[in-house]
């Protein structure tokens, strides 16, 4: 495969040891800078170049965006999108996990467990929500931080509103979340690729510091994750559409709770803890992907007129329980099922023999006038407790 790995610091840890994998494993691989891609914006005919010259097409890209370059670098990585070359980490999901704000929303309505969070804009609400969060002592955090800077822990709750008044004059928004004091110190880092963990490892802070990443002093010790953090950390991953990931959580009382998912994460402390050859796992997975590009199913499948996707909920009640998908007569409508959702469980390409129960969820494809009255006006929204659809990819990928 063609490798293009976008990175403004070929010389790190972790661009050397990818290059190194993908060399290893017989691959062309080349660092592409960032900053060095522009974007041409032409009728049907995306494309990219690199300094002066068009870029040649790559089989796949994998982007290292650091955190200064979050616009510029998601923009890239959406026109490489656009040329339909694969990439394990789509725009979408960079740009969705770099702000801790957006990404602690997007979990919050899946059962993943988070730290208790709020985010406030008025001074007079500042009161109420940190109570909410548990009171003083308080996490205050920048939505936009990395390494632990920007994560303050305030004892009181009266420097906790005066470090929320500083930070707003300066036009600073930051979230109020919960001090999970039991992990004080601690957090596990779960390196995700594709849909399993391939090494984890928890992180101590030294001293008096309550920060434990490694660029504060942290030190880094190989564990083995308990199931209930090995799924919490896939489905974080799943959820925010990156396959290449590193999910970091606290080890609360009640469980694992995600803090943040990194769509950058570094190599150098998860291969030295564990020993293990996380490039080249990262590398072998891309190669497998390469044919599946990423797409925005519901993009891509609304573009023939009259046609759309629809979650179609089977309430109790309905006429369609006890009724095998063939017999609902939806392909005669032109509706083809997706996938079943029940319970926690998602089956894609329901058989025709399938039997429909109460509460399952139909993600359907087919004609919009047909679909929509299948659609019972106050359709019930189902919440939380959804698993995120299997990373299978959907459709085969273009010719590159
Ligand atoms: N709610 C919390 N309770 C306890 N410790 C926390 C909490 N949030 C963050 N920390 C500590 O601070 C560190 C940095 O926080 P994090 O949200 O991951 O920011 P960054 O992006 O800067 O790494 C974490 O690794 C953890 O040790
Ligand atoms: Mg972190």
């Amino acid at each position: 495969m063609k490798l293009s790995i976008l990175s403004c610091a070929p010389k790190c840890y972790s661009t050397r040891r990818l290059v190194e994998a993908a060399k290893e494993r017989g691959h062309s691989v080349k660092v592409a800078n960032t900053t060095r891609l522009t974007l041409d914006l032409a009728h049907g005919e995306p494309d990219l170049y690199y300094k002066d010259s068009p870029i040649i097409r790559p089989d796949a890209i994998l982007p290292r965006i650091g955190t200064s370059l979050t616009r510029y670098g998601t923009s890239v990585v959406r026109q490489f999108e656009q040329m339909d070359i694969y990439t394990p980490n789509t725009s979408a999901g960079i740009g969705n996990s770099r702000d801790k704000l957006r990404s602690l929303q997007i979990l919050s309505r899946h059962d993943i467990g988070i730290p208790l969070t709020a985010y406030v804009d008025d001074k007079r609400d500042v009161e109420s929500a940190l109570k909410r969060v548990g009171g003083a002592p308080v996490i205050i955090k920048l939505l936009e931080g990395t390494q632990g800077v920007g994560v303050i822990l305030a004892d009181k709750a009266e420097i906790a509103k005066a470090i929320i008044e500083t930070l707003h004059s300066t036009n600073q928004q930051v979230l109020l979340q919960k001090f999970v004091s039991e992990s004080k110190g601690k957090d596990v880092r779960a390196f995700v690729i594709g849909d399993r963990v391939v090494g984890a490892i928890r992180r101590t802070a030294q001293g008096q510091e309550f920060r434990s990443n490694v660029h504060r002093g942290g030190k880094a010790e190989v564990i083995k994750l308990e199931p209930a953090y090995a799924e919490a950390a896939v489905r974080a991953a799943q959820i925010m559409g990156l396959r290449v990931c590193g999910v970091d959580m606290l080890e609360s009382a009640s469980g694992p709770q995600v803090m943040e998912v990194n769509s950058s994460p570094g190599l150098e402390g998860i291969e030295g803890a564990t020993g293990l050859d996380i490039a080249g796992a990262v590398i072998d997975y891309i190669a497998d992907q390469v044919k599946f590009p990423d797409i925005d199913i519901r993009q891509r499948l609304t573009v023939s007129r009259g046609y759309g996707v629809a979650d179609i909920n089977i309430p109790k009640g309905s006429k369609f329980i006890g009724k095998t998908i063939k017999e609902t007569e939806l392909r005669d409508q032109d509706v083809v099922v997706l996938t079943l959702r029940r319970g926690s469980s998602v089956i894609s390409n329901p058989k025709g023999s399938r039997v429909l129960e109460a509460d399952d969820s139909l993600l359907c494809y087919g004609r919009s006038e047909n679909m929509k009255s299948l659609i019972p006006d106050n359709q019930p929204k189902k919440r939380g407790k959804l698993k995120p659809l299997p990373t299978t990819p959907v459709t085969e990928g273009t010719t590159l």
